[in-house]
């Protein structure tokens, strides 16, 4: 049986962090894949070079005759029960070797998207909490900036040809309260195909690429929708898929998870809605065309590009399409059968007919007479 060959994983880095937990001697080791974080001894990082390529350990012998192997053997099973040392070929060498061959883009990239995986977020009351302690050391940025006197003053947007049009896109409001709808295939399709339909395809040199009524950085349409039905008039409750190029659903499970709001951040106000729209980015459609990272920033652009045209299409049948970006990636991943390291979650709807708007709302006053709303 051929020895098992250690090696270190592709995902780390070294962050000279200066933690008041930190011994003397030691440097911080991040595993950006896996985001696990320890202090190792500077002199351990020679290990992390050393198995960049995957060595045995009679080689590891070889290499280092004059050590006592049993310091070496210390050293070495430190950083393997870290994970910053992968041994063999187990599920987290698979992963480590899917990420070398699936990811793309560069450091920067993975660093942020894998970081920011199933992070936690707080509530709404402690995040007013923290907001409000904020005001007491540091006074909030304006949320506007404004022009004055001598600006260039614009006719009503809400009169003339695109009337009807912005008097539509001034109702879409984030409305979290629910009525207990069940949506119709119609109101289905109608917010589908306004995100992400395929409405034509154009003929390039390199290929036909799926056009829709939502711009995508080289026509590489990175995402793809599920739907997470809960209440449906037509359809039974469960987990599809939406093709944007067959404009279907597909049932992909017929349970619905009962605490379907736990994938959304356990935010309150998302359980027992109708319907979650989530956006997957399939990245490697990107990536197969972009090497550079700032690709990865068009894609996250997109998700907003059809989430808005989902939003206004709700709103147009009295729906409200809630958007929410606070996921629990894995977990929903994994409901999904999402298993591809770039496939993930990126952002998600919630679709519900609501009820009356109880915020308080008031209209801008800065906007002069005659501006405001057509009704
Ligand atoms: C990218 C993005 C992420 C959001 N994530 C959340 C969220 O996680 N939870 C939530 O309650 N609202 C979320 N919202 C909704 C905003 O809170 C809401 O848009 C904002 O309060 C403005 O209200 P409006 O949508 O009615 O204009 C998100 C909005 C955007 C654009």
């Amino acid at each position: 049986m051929q020895p098992e060959e250690y090696r270190t994983s592709p995902t780390l880095i070294v962050m000279p962090a200066s933690n008041e937990d930190k011994s003397p001697g030691s440097i911080g080791v991040y595993d950006y894949l896996t985001k696990k974080y320890a202090y190792v001894s500077i002199a351990n990082i020679y290990w992390l070079e050393y198995f960049a390529e995957k060595k045995s350990w009679p080689q590891v012998l070889s290499d280092h005759k004059t050590a006592n192997p049993e310091t070496l053997s210390y050293d070495i099973a430190k950083l393997t029960n870290l994970g910053f040392l992968v041994v063999g070929d187990g599920a987290e060498a698979k992963k480590y070797d899917r990420f070398s061959k699936e990811w793309k883009w560069d450091l920067s990239s993975a660093l942020f998207h894998f970081t920011i995986l199933d992070n936690e977020f707080e509530s709404q009351d402690e995040s007013t909490a923290i907001q409000l302690s904020k005001l007491d050391q540091d006074e909030q940025p304006a949320l506007t900036w404004t022009n004055g006197l001598h600006a260039v003053a614009l006719p009503s947007p809400f009169g003339g040809k695109n009337g009807d049009l912005l008097n539509l896109m001034a109702k879409r409001r984030t409305n979290r309260t629910n009525s207990g709808h069940e949506l119709t295939n119609e109101e289905l399709s109608s917010c589908l195909f306004a995100g992400l339909g395929i409405t034509s395809y154009v003929e390039t040199p390199t290929g036909d690429l799926p056009l829709s009524m939502t711009p995508s950085g080289g026509a590489r349409n990175p995402f793809e929708a599920f739907v997470i039905l809960n209440r449906g008039a037509e359809l039974a409750p469960g987990v599809y898929h939406y093709s944007g190029a067959e404009h279907s659903l597909q049932k992909l499970e017929s349970a619905v998870p009962q605490q379907l709001h736990q994938f959304l951040a356990n935010q309150e106000w998302t359980k027992d809605m109708a319907a979650v729209i989530v956006l997957v980015a399939v990245l490697e459609r990107t990536m197969w065309k972009y090497s550079d990272a700032n690709a990865y920033r068009v894609v996250l652009i997109e998700a907003g590009h059809i989430a808005q045209n989902i939003m206004v299409a709700a709103t147009n049948m009295g729906l409200c399409a809630c958007p929410t970006a606070a996921l629990a990636h894995g977990p929903l991943s994994e409901h999904l059968g999402l298993e591809a390291l770039t496939h993930t979650p990126i952002y998600a709807l919630t679709l519900e007919k609501p009820l009356p708007n109880t915020d308080k709302i008031y209209a801008n006053p800065l906007l002069r007479e005659g501006v405001g709303l057509l009704s």
